[in-house]
């Protein structure tokens, strides 16, 4: 389980985010939606080290977060692979810069619910849709079978026809390998169909952690309210359900 406790990080002169407090239970989705400047990215890079915190801790079943190798899907997913060399390269480096074999069957298993043909690793990144390669940065967090991955926004980039295929498969694989899920996203309507508990995030506060259909029906503070009928007046939230 994936705990968050109390956690302060401070850029220059600002805290970015403040008394933050979280958990995750293994195979379930917890969504930290906010706007933009909110501070999610944070979260996930203070999840993965990238930042200090300021205090506070994050841990993984009680021990470093660290040791459990959180993998990360990113927004851009072009931008996440090294442009010089085939997907297959960058996808299976999880496990051979570990010095370890990959496991074949495993490969192809993953390809098969990620709808991700045989010939499309054999591109590069600017070769292929920015859904396939989207599907292959999914790809990458999940082929060392970690027990947690972060989505960072990870529908921003794509086409609302896309973003509806990559959610359902983002969710299929969930079902399949059993990873802890965290996805940060401005999208509520996203949350709301696929997570199980929303976290509010704002100007690196957190304002609620609700269970996601309650939050549809009724968010517990102000601020909760504001996203919840803003979503409702684009279509977001009625668009999923
Ligand atoms: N490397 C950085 N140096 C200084 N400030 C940063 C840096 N990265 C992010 N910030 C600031 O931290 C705040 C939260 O940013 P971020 O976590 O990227 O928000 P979000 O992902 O919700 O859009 C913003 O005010 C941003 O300007
Ligand atoms: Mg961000």
């Amino acid at each position: 389980m994936l705990s968050v406790d109390r956690v302060s990080v401070r850029r220059g002169a600002n805290m970015v985010l403040e008394d933050v407090s979280l958990s995750l239970a293994p195979s379930r989705t917890l969504a930290v939606v906010g706007e933009s400047g909110a501070g999610k990215s944070t979260v996930i890079n203070a999840v993965l080290g990238l930042v200090p915190c300021a205090s506070g801790q994050i841990t993984w079943n009680n021990a470093p977060v660290g040791l459990s190798r959180p993998a990360l899907v990113m927004q851009e997913p072009r931008g996440a692979f090294n442009p010089r060399m085939s997907l297959r390269l960058s996808v299976m480096e999880p496990v051979t810069a570990r010095g370890r074999a990959i496991d074949q069957s495993r490969l192809d298993r993953l390809c098969n619910g990620l709808e991700i043909a045989p010939d499309v690793l054999d591109r590069r990144p600017t070769e292929v849709s920015i859904g396939q390669a989207q599907r292959a940065g999914i790809l990458r967090a999940l082929i060392a079978a970690p027990p947690l991955v972060l989505f960072d926004e990870p529908l921003s980039a794509l086409d609302a026809v896309t973003q509806k295929h990559t959610a359902r498969l983002i969710a299929q694989m969930q079902l399949e390998e059993g990873f802890a899920a965290l996805i940060v996203t401005h999208d509520l309507g996203y949350a709301a169909a696929f997570a199980d508990d929303i976290a509010v995030l704002r100007a690196g506060r957190i304002e609620e952690v609700t269970a996601s259909k309650a939050f549809v029906e009724a968010p517990q503070s102000n601020y909760g309210q504001i996203l919840r009928d803003a979503a409702f007046a684009l279509g977001a939230l009625e668009r999923v359900a």
